[in-house]
């Protein structure tokens, strides 16, 4: 049961998930201790400040959030001894969402954040238990921890370790490993997350957005992807809500793929809407010319459908990629594909609640 001065610890809320966890936190009045990367707590809560400025115009949003400096690869979080038994004694939840994305980390960096980063939250998370805090535990995962696997990708899998991409797949799928330790923890794996499904904000232009932007411009001259390659994109609110619908029920433990599933597009569906809506024609589906979007280029050779069964309970219904499409390609031109900040409609400001 939450006591009074339980807070939900949060990692990863400078990030683009994180930060939308965070707004949806506060939207709902929950008390969150951030632990953002900084010298001090002080430049703690100015890098979040600056993450509200920039995502919702108002640094007062996070007025109310404790911010606290901290680092997930280091013992203890780096935080001392006595902050940290009191950060502890406090954590009635933790959601880990701070991680490393790059897909070309040598692998010790990508385990000192992914695998080790994990550790030290999980480790966090059992010092609450000792203390009387709930504890409760919710990790971002990834789909791709399924790697090469080709079919269907159940929530339940992968049971033996797949052939993986990179070692960003490598460490978040040893991560996992890591967070089943903890009796009653949760894992909320997503597809590839793109902007928001009812507006298309997004402040992330990295992965699908990067062969987007040169599909759509011309850059590209043919769709560089095998035509019946599957392309599983999630809306990042479907994201949150997943991880927000475990924090509401502790009694759901295990993995909870938040993806578009049977809706997923295969690539040649996807680039024909994004072709349509830039009024530009058609080109052919090319697999040889992927060597063009460098690092990406594994993942225009996806052959996994990802299982959605257990998200559905928590609310996320998938939209279907003609609904997105637009929404994402419009939201990418007014925001300059990342080189110009667009506010975002946030239920944290009355005036502009979406
Ligand atoms: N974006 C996607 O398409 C996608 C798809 C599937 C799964 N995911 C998962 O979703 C989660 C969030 O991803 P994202 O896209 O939001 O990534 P992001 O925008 O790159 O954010 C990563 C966050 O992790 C923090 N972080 C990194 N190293 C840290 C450390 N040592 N100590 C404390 N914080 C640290 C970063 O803080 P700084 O600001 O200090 O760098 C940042 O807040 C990750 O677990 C990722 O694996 C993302």
């Amino acid at each position: 049961m939450a006591r009074a001065d339980d807070v939900t610890v949060l990692t990863g809320a400078t990030g683009f998930v994180g930060s939308l966890v965070l707004e949806r936190l506060l939207a709902r009045g929950a008390p969150v201790a951030a632990l953002v990367r900084a010298d001090d707590d002080a430049g703690a809560r100015r890098r979040l400040e600056q993450l509200a400025l920039r995502t919702w115009g108002d640094a007062d949003v996070v007025a109310d959030v404790e911010v606290l400096a901290a680092d997930v690869e280091r013992a203890r979080l780096g935080l001392a001894p006595e902050a940290y038994d009191a950060l502890a004694a406090r954590a009635g939840a933790v959601v880990h969402c701070a991680a490393s994305v790059r897909f070309d980390l040598a692998l010790d960096n990508a385990h000192a954040i992914n695998v080790d980063g994990t550790e030290r939250m999980v480790e966090l998370a059992e010092h609450a238990r000792t203390r009387g805090a709930a504890g409760r535990f919710v990790h971002v995962s990834t789909a791709y921890v399924h790697g090469r696997a080709r079919g269907l990708a159940r929530e339940a899998g992968p049971v033996e370790e797949p052939a993986f991409r990179n070692t960003y797949e490598r460490t978040k799928h040893r991560a996992e490993r890591v967070v089943e330790r903890l009796e009653g923890a949760a894992i909320v794996r997503p597809s590839i997350v793109v902007g928001d499904s009812r507006t298309g904000w997004t402040s992330s232009f990295n992965v699908v957005y990067v062969p987007l932007r040169a599909l759509v411009t011309g850059v590209l001259e043919v769709v560089p992807a095998p035509a019946d390659a599957i392309l599983d994109l999630v809306p990042v609110d479907h994201v949150v809500d997943a991880v927000c619908g475990l924090l509401d029920d502790p009694s759901i433990a295990g993995v909870v793929q938040a993806v578009s599933g049977r809706l997923a597009p295969t690539m040649e569906e996807f680039a024909r809407l994004a072709y349509a809506h830039a009024g530009r024609p058609m080109t052919p589906c090319v697999p040889a010319a992927a060597e063009q979007i460098g690092i990406y280029a594994p993942y225009v050779d996806v052959w996994a459908r990802f299982e959605f069964a257990r998200a559905a309970g928590l609310g996320v219904r998938p939209v279907p990629i003609e609904q997105l499409v637009p929404l994402l390609l419009d939201h990418a031109a007014a925001a300059a594909w990342g080189r110009r900040h667009v506010l975002r409609p946030s239920p944290l400001l009355s005036s502009t609640a979406v």
